[in-house]
């Protein structure tokens, strides 16, 4: 085989290798960063021979765009839904059925699988490639998606015949599973939505218009109502780019092949697709009664709010293939299968009031107060009503019924009024005119949803900023949570977050049952909060857009407070991931006089405006190498990767400025200019003395 074809195979193989670790095992072996290098390289060399590249490469998770729209296709068999039961009488009548249909004369065991809600899947594979991917449609046609499904990390693109094997799958086969949005995921995604909302606006206000035009709706920009909407829209989108950075996740629970089962239990077919490097969620559980069968439900239940994902029940399955035959099909549902599902987490109760809260920004949302409903294990008493069109949109009145819901978010919101349960004295909720906690007038501008105080020294405002300043991802200040903070805010101990530096023990003492000692911890936190470097005093100043790794990326440019203050838009521009939006953001929070101000006093009260010393090796940071003739075992491009790796830099010609030459056999005229230029020249062991130990001394 040829070289090239040998280093494309080997990367192949590392990159599968290691995507199977982090996506499926979630036990990652390398950086991000090396799996990047890895991924770059073979895109390098598959540029540089096209006629090598091959679909299941991984470079090719991201692939071209799907034409137009997704063809139809009919499914090899089809994908049916389930029964469901929702207590426990259902769900034994279920098992009672099983049995006489099966004759007693078997015992039945159950496979237990978690029900995920996402959407379904069947994956194709020929020959152990992946061939396509198509959704569950009407369950008898479905659309090809395999474009979007190739970026889904978890699915693997090709499964190597040693796998099969091991595995028991056969070359050709097709698995079905679920697709889902982790919820990590899917709240980044409505952030990053909202952001884009912003976005918007801003821009539709910075352009010209006709006076009294009105900002469109971008339906678009709207928030995904759950995990399983924004995994339907991102499975069927147009841009695969968008699936690629989302981080959709596929879990296997069948297998099949063209003649119909290829194992002859479900539970051996969930562990041979774990063998093959699919995955299958671990929370399953072979059972051998119903008895134990409910233990698994209500475990499943209890540990539902910590998952990663959202379930919505358990799915009892008859492990044995042969009795799966024999029981058969209703219509639309297999009767060896069934679905318990977990009591809905919406209730129903009454709005008690509405009030209006007001965030860190000024911005004004209106809360519904309700009398406490049990939802889902936990108590629920208020509810978000986001904003004042979306109370207009529900039609709401306070004293209505609604129904409360508890999504993937984490805030109650309510999601519809019981209208035929209105009663006469319901009355009609105006927004207020004036800011609740500061009397200030509200604006709204044009177009935008939210109403905003627009006192900067709103008491509100500087509630919510102190949290955030004084957040875990920023100041860290244990002991400045939300009670603390609402008796500091309340009696006005505070104007500005700078006073908080001011604080004493005597200032504290004045508090409500506030301890000596609490006192004395409390004012060590803010002394010790001093030291924090410059990321963490950029994200608690609570810049619009700053969030943790925006700021991470401003002190790693620019190293002080005072660079990021000076920096022009280009400057800031120039930065990671920043764009106008962001850099005008910045700059509009730094030319406010108060926030100099605020800046200064800050100062005045000894913070650490200087970014930390990168972690990250450098220990030829700032040092400039020229590479001449050929080294005994590193290759010119190697030797460069590692001096770069380490901070230094490498450089064509040598010039007094070159802190080392590095010469291998037959070297030329770069030598001579060394010696001419007294600069050192090391060989190759030098340079791994250099590169171990760093820059030597004297
Ligand atoms: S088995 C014929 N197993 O639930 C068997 N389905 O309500 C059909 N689902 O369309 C599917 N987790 O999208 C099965 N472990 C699991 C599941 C599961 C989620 C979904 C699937 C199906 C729907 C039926």
């Amino acid at each position: 085989m040829d070289n090239v074809q040998k280093s494309i195979n080997a990367l192949r193989e590392t990159l599968r290798h290691h995507e199977h670790l982090y996506y499926v095992l979630d036990a990652p072996e390398v950086s991000d960063a090396q799996y990047d290098t890895w991924m770059r390289e073979l895109k390098a060399l598959e540029d540089a021979h096209p006629e090598l590249r091959t679909p299941d490469s991984p470079t090719q998770r991201v692939g071209g765009k799907p034409k137009e729209g997704f063809a139809k296709v009919p499914h090899s068999r089809p994908m049916l839904s389930l029964d469901n039961a929702y207590d426990e009488t259902e769900l034994r009548e279920w098992d009672r059925r099983v049995h006489e249909l099966a004759g007693d004369e078997d015992k039945i065991n159950y496979v237990c699988e978690l029900k995920l809600d996402g959407l379904s899947l069947a994956l194709t594979y020929q020959q152990g490639r992946l061939a396509r991917g198509v959704t569950r449609g009407d369950g008898v046609i479905g659309e090809d998606v395999t474009t979007n499904v190739r970026t889904i990390r978890s699915v693997p693109l090709s499964i190597s015949p040693a796998k099969l094997r091991a595995s028991g799958l056969p070359e050709n086969f097709e698995i079905r599973g679920e697709v889902v949005l982790p919820l990590a995921a899917f709240q980044k995604l409505n952030q990053d939505q909202e952001a884009k909302r912003l976005a918007f606006f801003e821009n539709w206000h910075s352009t010209p218009h006709k006076p009294g035009a009105k900002v469109p709706r971008r339906k678009n920009l709207d928030p995904f109502a759950n995990p399983r909407n924004a995994a339907a829209g991102m499975l069927r989108t147009l841009e695969p780019n968008i699936v690629a950075q989302r981080r959709l996740d596929f879990y296997a629970y069948f297998a099949l092949s063209e003649q119909g089962y290829i194992f002859a239990r479900q539970s051996q077919s969930l562990d041979a697709m774990v063998a093959a490097g699919f995955h299958v969620n671990p929370q399953r559980k072979l059972v051998h009664s119903l008895d134990e069968a409910w233990k698994f439900i209500a475990q499943a239940e209890a540990m539902r709010e910590s998952l990663p994902y959202e379930i919505d029940g358990v799915v009892l399955k008859v492990d044995s293939t042969a009795v799966q035959s024999q029981l058969g099909f209703t219509g639309r549902a297999p009767r060896w299968a069934i679905a318990y599902k977990f009591a809905a987490r919406a209730g129903t109760t009454q709005v008690r009031n509405i009030v209006v809260q007001v965030g860190r920004t000024g911005k004004l949302t209106p809360v519904a107060e309700l009398i406490p409903v049990a939802i889902g294990g936990t108590t629920v008493s208020r509810a978000t009503l986001h904003n004042a069109d979306e109370i207009e949109r529900l039609g709401l009145k306070i004293g209505d019924f609604v129904t409360v819901e508890r999504g993937g978010d984490v805030i109650p919101k309510v999601v519809e009024v019981q209208r035929e349960k209105r009663p006469a004295d319901a009355r009609d909720f105006s927004f207020p005119a004036q800011c609740p906690e500061c009397g200030s007038a509200v604006v709204r501008e044009e177009g935008e949803v939210d109403w905003r105080c627009i006192n900067v020294n709103c008491p509100a405002r500087l509630r919510e900023s102190m949290l955030h300043f004084a957040a875990r991802s920023a100041m860290n200040i244990e002991g400045l949570g939300e009670v603390m903070v609402n008796q500091i805010t309340e009696i006005r101990l505070v104007r500005n977050l700078a006073d908080i530096y001011q604080l004493d023990e005597a200032a504290l003492l004045s508090l409500k049952r506030i301890k000596k000692k609490t006192a004395q911890s409390l004012l060590q936190q803010i002394e010790r909060s001093k030291q924090a470097p410059l990321d963490r005093v950029l994200l608690g100043l609570g810049i619009r857009f700053v969030g943790e790794r925006t700021a991470q990326f401003l002190a790693d440019a620019f190293g002080s407070l005072d660079s990021v203050m000076q920096a022009s838009a280009e400057d800031l521009e120039r930065v990671q991931e920043i764009g106008p939006r962001i850099s005008m953001a910045i700059r509009e929070f730094f030319a406010v006089p108060g926030n100099r101000e605020l800046v200064e006093e800050l100062r005045a009260a000894g913070l650490n405006f200087f970014a930390e010393k990168k972690k990250t090796s450098s220990k030829l940071n700032g040092l400039a190498f020229v590479l001449t003739g050929t080294l005994p075992s590193l290759t010119r491009e190697e030797a460069k990767k590692r001096i770069e790796g380490e901070g230094g830099s490498v450089t064509g010609s040598v010039s007094k400025k070159t802190n080392y030459v590095i010469a291998g056999a037959d070297a030329g005229s770069k030598l001579d200019a060394a010696r001419k230029l007294n600069v050192p020249v090391l060989d190759e062991p030098g340079l791994m003395n250099l590169l171990d130990h760093g820059k030597i001394e004297g």
